[in-house]
């Protein structure tokens, strides 16, 4: 059994009703559920949500236990969190990071991600879809390994 962390970051609990017109209408629980519906029967996903960065961490860190990867929405942490790159970096867990927005399309500061130079990927701007398509990267790429 392959077991997934599935990490939000930073104001992705408000999904649903934040700026619905950029992130859509999906609520975090439903995305939560599809993801995980998406993985089954094979496959586990543990999904989890914080609005502060050492948090976070602590999760990536504690995954080493029992993740064999990591699919990660750091929301705004993506351009400015050089201790989520590092602890990305350091648990050396593989890692897919998704945004729902296209974060290139968007103000300047967005277009840079700390993160993606220590992930397999990145997908971005297609909404909740996102996370499957994410999902499905990850997933292939550790069956590769096998
Ligand atoms: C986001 C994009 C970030 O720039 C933003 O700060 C978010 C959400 C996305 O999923 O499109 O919180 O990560």
């Amino acid at each position: 059994m392959t077991t997934i962390a599935l990490i939000h970051g930073p104001n992705l609990n408000l999904l649903g009703t934040r700026e619905v017109h950029i992130y859509g209408s999906m609520t975090l629980d439903k995305i939560n559920e599809a993801v995980a519906a998406a993985a089954r029967p094979d496959h586990e996903v543990h999904p989890f949500q914080s609005n502060h960065e050492g948090a976070l961490i602590d999760f990536i860190h504690d995954a080493r236990a029992w993740a064999q990867g990591i699919l990660i929405n750091p929301g705004a942490y993506t351009h400015s969190s050089y201790a989520l790159r590092d602890a990305v970096a350091g648990v050396k867990l593989p890692t897919v990071e998704v945004h729902l927005s296209n974060i290139h399309a968007r103000e300047e500061f967005r277009h840079r991600s700390v993160i993606a130079p220590v992930c397999l990927g990145q997908i971005c701007g297609f909404g909740w879809r996102g996370y499957l398509l994410g999902l499905r990267a990850l997933l292939d790429y550790l069956q590769e390994q096998e």
